[in-house]
């Protein structure tokens, strides 16, 4: 399937500037979402081996999952499952509805599996994405996979009342996911990558902790490759005392290679953040970072550039105990998390180990 998507279908959709074929792949796959027989038939050619992780209080059917951003309004929720995901993660979601940039805001270079990004958490906010889970429940085709959801900051909402904004979205959404990632990673709404200052990740933190429901969900937060090591640290700082569940690492990046290929040189000239192939490396490192500070301890999903089996073991072995997938579900298609379960397994067997969790972080050094 990855051959013919690459081959015969991907220069089809390719032909479409890259946010018109998103919103129209989306159109198709929420309408089979709402049709069991179409998701079922996806399932049968997609879904995964099982390769079960346990983690947050949470059971994975496997350790890929959806990255944010792929489907922002839960537009096409049991989809996911379908195409093989272990788990997914809905948004970024903002308690105001608002447009994001201007158009053109993504583009791609091929050859090099890379995109570049300026979205601006365009989304009809939280309360619509609520009624939008509930109404996935009603139907009872909500899926068997965790579901999270990841929070952003509204642009109309100044930093100082940032916490206040996090806080009503999640009032909105707890009771209606597994999970929650505080997005203060995005580089597309200005000044929201400050909100990565301790202080200021605090006070969000502390809000979002006040607000949690009886049966309290984890909450984890997602930070920018971008970030030094020392700014990371002091976000593990908060990781005790705000019972922060987890590390999603990472977000896009505003560096650029150098040197670039032609195609890469391109779109590294457009404002916004990079994902795919360019990214893996810097966000392993990340990776790698959090696993040795915290020893193991707390947990992280690992995201950046990740195409392949042997991508994601990169990832687990650097300390990543679930991974997920944006870009690479563009380029190399709906086979993808299937095609990396199946390599993940066999590496398992290989290394001789029983459980993914045996080849967490055995590469951290
Ligand atoms: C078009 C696009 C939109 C994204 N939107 C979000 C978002 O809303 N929230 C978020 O935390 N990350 C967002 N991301 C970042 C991805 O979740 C992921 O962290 C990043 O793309 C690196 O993974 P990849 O190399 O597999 O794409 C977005 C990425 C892309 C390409």
């Amino acid at each position: 399937m990855s051959w013919a998507y690459r081959h015969l279908l991907r220069p089809m959709l390719f032909a479409f500037e890259s946010e018109d074929i998103h919103d129209r792949t989306l159109a198709a796959l929420a309408l089979a979402g709402g049709q069991p027989p179409l998701c079922e038939a996806l399932s049968a050619c997609f879904s995964a081996p099982e390769l079960p992780v346990d983690l947050l209080g949470l059971r994975f059917p496997n350790p890929v999952g959806l990255a944010a951003g792929m489907d922002k309004q839960a537009a096409a929720v049991p989809v996911w499952e379908a195409l093989g995901f272990g788990f997914s993660e809905l948004g970024g979601v903002t308690w105001h509805a608002q447009p994001g940039n201007p158009r053109p805001r993504m583009f791609r270079a091929v050859a090099d599996g890379a995109l570049v990004n300026r979205m601006g958490f365009n989304n009809s906010g939280a309360e619509a994405m609520a009624a939008r889970l509930r109404a996935w429940r009603q139907q009872g085709r909500w899926p068997r996979h965790p579901v999270g959801v990841n929070l952003g900051k509204s642009k109309v909402t100044p930093l100082e009342l940032a916490a206040g904004d996090y806080e009503q979205s999640f009032r909105a959404l707890r009771d209606l996911a597994d999970f929650f990632v505080v997005n203060v990673s995005s580089p597309n709404t200005p000044g929201l990558r400050q909100l990565q200052d301790k202080a200021a990740l605090d006070d969000i933190l502390a809000a979002l902790q006040a607000a949690q429901p009886a049966a309290r969900k984890p909450i984890l937060v997602k930070v920018a490759p971008d970030l030094t090591f020392d700014a990371l640290d002091e976000i593990l700082e908060l990781a005790g005392p705000r019972q922060v569940a987890g590390i999603v690492a990472t977000n896009t990046t505003l560096a650029r290679p150098v040197p670039a290929s032609p195609a890469l040189q391109s779109i590294s000239s457009q404002a916004g953040g990079l994902s795919g192939r360019p990214l893996r490396q810097r966000s392993t490192e990340v990776i790698r970072h959090l696993y040795r500070q915290t020893r193991g301890a707390l947990p992280i999903i690992g995201v950046g550039g990740i195409f392949n089996a042997a991508d994601a073991w990169e990832k687990i072995t650097a300390g990543a105990s679930l991974v997920q997938v944006y870009s690479a579900l563009v380029f190399e298609g709906p086979a993808l998390a299937k095609s990396v379960v199946t390599g993940l397994a066999a590496r398992l067997e290989r290394a001789g180990l029983r459980h993914l969790r045996d080849a967490v972080g055995v590469a951290a050094g």
